[in-house]
């Protein structure tokens, strides 16, 4: 440090975190996107690093149900996001972890302690060398980042969360909708960081909303 630095110079650049948590195709992906957009900040999909380990888990070889070997191999697993691009143990993983086999899969992953220990520090660290940034997932307002500058539960209907997943990737409205449910029954009710809004989380409920609306009212919320 040299005399003529000021006080100013030597504070670190503020750490902006906005932590999205909410059920699957609650519209927290567009929502956080234009977001991080919006306020120049980078983007994490945590679900990308849950999709990551799964598609380890089967590609190694590893019982998604064996609690052990799924936690012993969690911390060997490299995961490297950038942007929309995963890529797992040096393989593009971008299109695979949104497939079937990993879709089906995930929960049971995403359940094992060791593997969210393993995560919840990645994603700390993500957060830590990129300067802050917009995250996104079900536990982050909760676990990963209580102290986060503005923490959102983005929410809608299940039927309305299937519609737009039907218009994403096809399929029958009914059947998504009972998945939906499903899914979000095995997310909330698992012993380990269930998903639940943290307590001082605004939810936002983006049915019938559209998304241009749903940005201009989370900016009015930011400190
Ligand atoms: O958001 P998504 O559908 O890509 O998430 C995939 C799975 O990972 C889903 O079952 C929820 C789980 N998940 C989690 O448990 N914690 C997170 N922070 C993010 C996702």
């Amino acid at each position: 440090m040299t005399v003529e630095q000021s006080d100013d110079t030597l504070r670190a650049p503020e750490t902006i975190v906005i932590a999205i948590d909410g059920p699957a195709g609650a519209g927290k992906s567009t929502v956080g996107r234009a977001l991080a957009a919006r306020l120049e900040l980078e983007y994490l999909d945590t679900g990308a690093m849950y999709r990551a380990m799964t598609f380890a888990a089967l590609r190694r070889g590893v019982v998604e149900g064996d609690f052990d070997e799924v936690a012993a191999m969690a911390p060997t697993v490299d995961i490297d996001i950038d942007h929309d691009r995963v890529v797992v143990d040096g393989v593009d993983a971008t299109v695979d972890i949104r497939g079937r086999e990993v879709t089906e899969a995930v929960s049971q992953i995403a359940a094992n302690p060791g593997v969210r220990a393993v995560l919840v520090e990645r994603q700390r660290e993500w957060v830590g060398r990129h300067g802050g940034g917009v995250v996104e997932g079900r536990d982050i307002g909760s676990v990963v980042f209580p102290d986060a500058n503005l923490k959102l539960y983005i929410t809608a209907s299940p039927r309305v969360r299937a519609e737009r997943r039907v218009r994403e990737i096809g399929g029958n409205v009914d059947e998504v909708e009972a998945s939906i449910i499903e899914r979000d029954r095995r997310d909330s009710s698992r012993d380990h960081s269930p998903l639940t809004e943290a307590d001082d989380a605004v939810v936002v409920d983006t049915t019938g909303l559209s998304i241009d609306g749903v940005i201009e009212h989370i900016l009015r919320l930011l400190p």
